[in-house]
């Protein structure tokens, strides 16, 4: 961690606190005029912290400072974030993490963006990428599975962001197959994955994650005001993004890490299981032209969902849209 990353580590932890500039000093090794420079840096960025003479520095009231410094010094994780990168507007961080890949970038390289000039959702949908507001991300992964197995890396993700946004939300969140995760029937996340592969191996993996957080009713337009919403709206204050960018990569190692080791789908699984709002119910699935209607019984450790159909036989599906029917309401997702 860079020495700056660990003075705002420490001020974050002694919120409310005061620290003497002798203390910081011999924490982190530098003269006092260094910590001095450092604190004048941060204070630029955005932070309040106070300066007074025999006491020491005090970081104030909460504020969502968005860069890399506030993301690393909140970040306890080993592989996904070792390489973090944070671009103030690019055009996608998936596009910039592939360019990144193709230069041979690290796995666990992070790509995150205060904004998006061309995000990209699933089915060539745009993804709303407005600055101050949302997580835009995408983490490199190389794992060593078979190509057609890489869905099972999406739902890692998918349990990942849900354990991780969980204690900043009111309300349970629910994953519609495959991977939006939805609260009170409105998208709050996608996840776009995109692979580079052999026909027998993967490359790397390309992870992208897009979380609506702090938006008002008004940031969203169109078709979008009736689908999405923000954490914001479930929860009772701001978010910190740099705060829960750093527990989506921790919650994301963890998951990824347990597989690669165990070689078992079963943790993350079980994860995704419990947030699912597809398992059980009768759903239609779309694949281009042609609709299926069935419910939907399980997923399965290759990511594809298990279906039974209306003839009773029971079907594997590895791609499509999925409209999950809620009779109760009438309401779809
Ligand atoms: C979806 O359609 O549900 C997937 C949306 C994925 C959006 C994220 S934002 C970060 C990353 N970069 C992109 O261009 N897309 C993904």
């Amino acid at each position: 961690m860079k020495t700056k990353e660990t003075l705002l580590k420490i001020l974050v932890n002694n919120k409310g606190r005061f620290i003497s500039g002798e203390t910081l000093s011999e924490k982190l090794k530098i003269s006092r005029s260094a910590v001095w420079k450092h604190i004048a840096e941060l204070r630029k960025e955005g932070y309040v912290i106070s300066a007074v003479s025999r006491r020491g520095y005090k970081m104030g009231v909460y504020q969502d400072v968005f860069n890399r410094c506030a993301i690393a010094s909140q970040l306890n994780s080993t592989v996904l974030g070792s390489n973090l990168i944070f671009c103030d507007e690019i055009d996608s961080t998936n596009n910039e993490l592939k360019r990144l890949a193709a230069n041979g970038a690290a796995e666990g390289t992070v790509v995150v963006a205060e904004t998006q000039l061309s995000g990209r959702g699933r089915r060539g949908r745009a993804w709303n990428s407005k600055p101050n507001l949302g997580i835009y991300m995408s983490v490199l992964l190389k794992p060593d599975i078979a190509p057609e197995n890489v869905q099972v890396i999406t739902l890692a993700a998918s349990s990942a962001v849900c354990n991780a946004i969980m204690p900043f939300i009111d309300i349970k969140p629910g994953i519609k197959w495959p991977n939006d995760i939805l609260i009170e029937n409105r998208k709050v996340c996608g996840i776009l994955t995109e692979m580079t592969a052999e026909p027998e191996k993967i490359h790397s993996v390309v992870v992208g994650i897009g979380i609506n957080v702090n938006h008002e009713e008004d940031d969203f337009c169109g078709e979008l005001k009736n689908t999405a919403a923000s954490l914001r709206c479930f929860s009772k204050s701001d978010i910190s993004r740099s705060m829960l960018t750093a527990r989506v990569l921790e919650e994301f190692e963890k998951l990824y890490l347990d597989f690669i080791k165990n070689k078992s789908t079963d943790r993350f699984l079980n994860i995704w299981r419990s947030f699912s709002v597809t398992i059980g119910y009768d759903i239609i699935i779309y694949q281009g032209d042609k609709t299926i209607k069935a419910k939907a019984l399980d997923v399965m450790d290759n990511g594809c969902l298990l279906v039974q159909t209306q003839d009773g036989g029971r079907q594997l599906i590895s791609s499509g849209e999925v409209s999950v029917q809620v009779p109760q309401n009438g309401k779809n997702q």
